[in-house]
C-alpha cells in the first residue's frame, strides 16, 4: 500500500504514548508517517480535554482538515479523517454532530482497533464509526508488541484516575484507575530496550497508586516494579510520572535513595498553596503534608529537583489563598513547573461553584507566579553552567549540525553534535543557559 498517515498530538504525555501506539498499528498495514498533513489519506487528531482552549482548538484543526480533504477529492484523493482520545469520550455522539466530515472517533480506551477501522473505511464496509465504550476489558490486551522509537520511551503502567479533583475532567474521559500487570509492564519495559531505549518514562494520571498484580495475583506497588525495571540489563535511566503527592509512600521515597537509575527529578504537582482551596479541589493534602513529603525526598536524596502544576483563580480563591500557592513556590523553589488559569469544564464540580473568579484576576496572577516560577527556574540553569551533565540526545536542534536533549534534570540542552550520538547518553559540558534551555559542548 503507497498510502501515508499524519497523527496530531494534543495534551498530555499519556496521548503521546497512545498516538505512538496507534502509529505502529498503521505501519503494520502498511502506511507510511508523514509530518505534511496535505499528503496524508489517514489524519487522527489524538485530543485532549483538560482546559477549554485545548479542546476548541481541535474543532478548528478539524475545519482546515475538512478543507484540505476537499482540495484532496478535487485531485480524485481520499481522505479519512479520524479523532480519537479525551474530547471524543467527553463529547460522544456530538462530535459527529459538530464536525459531520469525521469518518471515525475512538475513545482513548477504545484506539486499538484503529487498524480494522481504517481497513474496513478503505474497503468501503463502514462510512461512520463512533467507539465511545468505556470498557471494563484492557485495550492492552489488544495492542500489538511495543517498539522503541528513540532513546527515550513513554511506557504507560496506569490509566484512569480515581481522585475526582473537582476542576478535573481525566476521571470522567480516562474512566476508574487501572493499573497493568507486573509481567505485562516488564515485558514491554524489556522490549523498548530492546528496539533501543536507554531511558523510560513509566506513565499513570495517577502512576504512583499503581497497584499491578505478579504473576502470583500479589499486588505490587510502583516502588517493587521499579526496582524490577531498574534490573534490566541496557536501561540507564527511568523517570515516572505523574505523581499524587497524598499517596508517595516511604517505600518509594526509598527508591529515591537506593536506585542509581531513577532520575533525580520530581514532578508532584500541588495545584495550590491555600489549605481551604486544596480542600474545594478535593485535593486529600494539606500545604504541610504536602511540603513534608518534599521534605523527607530531598532527605532521601539532596540532589532531587522537584517539579509540580498549579492552578490560579480556582473558585473563591483569595489573595490570601493566592499568596499562600507563593509561598510554596519560594520554599520548594521548583526548578520547573506549568502553571494554568482555572478553566470550566462542564460536568465538574468546580464549574458550578460560586464565587466564579475575574478574567483579570486570573490572568494578574497568572503572571505573578510564572514569574516567580521563571526566576527559580532560570537560577537553577544558571547554577548548571560549568557542569558536565550526561545527556540523552534525543532530536535535531534548531540549526544544521546540533542536537537537542535532555539532562536528568530534564532541562532542554543543545549542542553541536553528530548524529551518531542521537539516542545516545553523552557526557556534555554545561556553557550557556536561558530560562528554558541550555546550551552545552560534547566531551
Ligand atoms: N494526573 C495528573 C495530570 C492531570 S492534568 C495530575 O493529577 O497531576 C494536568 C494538569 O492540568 C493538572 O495537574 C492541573 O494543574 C491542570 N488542570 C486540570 N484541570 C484543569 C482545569 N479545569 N483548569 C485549569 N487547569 C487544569
Ligand atoms: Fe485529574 Fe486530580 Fe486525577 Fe490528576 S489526580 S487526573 S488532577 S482528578
Ligand atoms: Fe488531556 Fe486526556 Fe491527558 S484530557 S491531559 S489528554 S488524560
Amino acid at each position: 500500500m503507497d498510502k501515508k498517515f499524519f497523527i496530531k498530538t494534543f495534551g498530555c504525555q499519556m496521548n503521546v504514548y497512545d498516538s505512538h501506539r496507534m502509529a505502529k498499528m498503521l505501519e503494520e498495514m502498511g502506511l507510511k508517517e508523514t509530518t505534511l498533513q496535505e499528503e496524508a489519506d489517514v489524519v487522527v487528531f489524538n485530543t485532549c480535554h483538560i482546559r477549554e482552549k485545548a479542546a476548541e482548538k481541535v474543532f478548528s484543526d478539524l475545519g482546515r482538515a475538512y478543507l484540505i480533504k476537499q482540495e484532496r477529492q478535487e485531485q480524485g484523493k481520499d481522505t479519512i479523517i479520524g479523532v480519537t482520545g479525551c474530547v471524543v469520550q467527553a463529547e460522544d455522539t456530538q462530535i459527529m454532530k459538530r464536525a459531520p466530515y469525521v469518518d471515525f472517533a475512538l475513545g482513548p480506551l477504545r484506539y486499538f482497533r484503529i487498524k480494522e477501522v481504517v481497513e474496513s473505511i478503505f474497503q468501503q464496509r463502514e462510512t461512520k464509526l463512533l467507539d465511545t465504550e468505556f470498557s471494563a476489558v484492557s485495550k492492552f490486551d489488544y495492542l500489538p508488541e511495543n517498539k522503541a522509537k528513540g532513546g527515550c520511551s513513554f511506557l504507560a503502567i496506569q490509566e484512569g484516575c480515581n481522585n475526582f479533583c473537582t476542576y478535573c475532567v481525566v476521571p470522567y474521559t480516562r474512566g476508574v484507575e487501572v493499573s497493568r500487570p507486573i509481567e505485562e509492564v516488564l515485558n514491554e519495559a524489556r522490549r523498548l530496550v530492546e528496539t533501543g531505549s536507554v531511558e523510560l518514562n513509566l506513565l499513570g494520571q495517577n502512576v504512583n497508586s499503581y497497584h499491578g498484580e505478579d504473576k502470583n495475583g500479589v499486588e505490587r506497588n510502583l516502588a517493587y516494579l521499579l526496582n524490577k525495571i531498574a534490573e534490566i540489563d541496557g536501561l540507564e535511566r527511568i523517570r515516572y510520572t505523574t505523581s499524587y503527592p497524598a499517596d508517595v509512600n516511604d517505600d518509594l521515597i526509598d527508591c529515591h535513595k537506593n536506585l542509581k537509575k531513577l532520575m533525580p527529578y520530581l514532578h508532584l504537582p500541588i495545584q495550590s498553596g491555600s489549605d481551604s482551596i486544596l480542600k474545594k479541589m478535593n485535593r486529600r493534602h494539606t500545604k504541610d503534608e504536602y511540603l513534608r513529603v518534599v521534605e523527607k525526598l530531598k532527605e532521601a536524596n539532596p540532589l532531587i529537583g522537584m517539579s509540580s502544576d498549579f492552578i490560579v483563580g480556582f473558585p473563591g480563591e483569595s489573595d490570601k489563598d493566592f499568596q499562600d500557592t507563593l509561598d510554596v513556590v519560594n520554599r520548594v523553589k521548583y526548578i520547573q513547573a506549568f502553571s494554568f488559569k482555572y478553566s470550566r469544564r462542564p460536568g465538574t464540580p468546580a464549574s458550578v461553584m460560586d464565587n466564579q473568579v475575574e478574567e483579570k484576576v486570573k490572568k494578574e496572577r497568572l503572571q505573578i507566579l510564572q514569574d516567580l516560577l521563571f526566576d527559580y527556574q532560570l537560577k537553577f540553569n544558571q547554577e548548571s553552567v560549568g557542569k558536565i551533565m550526561p545527556v540523552l540526545f534525543e532530536g535535531d536542534g534548531r540549526h544544521k549540525g546540533q542536537l537537542t536533549g535532555r539532562t536528568p534534570y530534564m532541562q532542554n540542552l543543545y549542542a553541536k553534535a553528530d548524529n551518531s550520538l542521537l539516542n545516545k547518553i553523552v557526557s556534555v559540558k554545561v556553557t550557556g543557559a536561558s530560562t528554558n534551555s541550555l546550551k552545552g559542548e560534547v566531551l
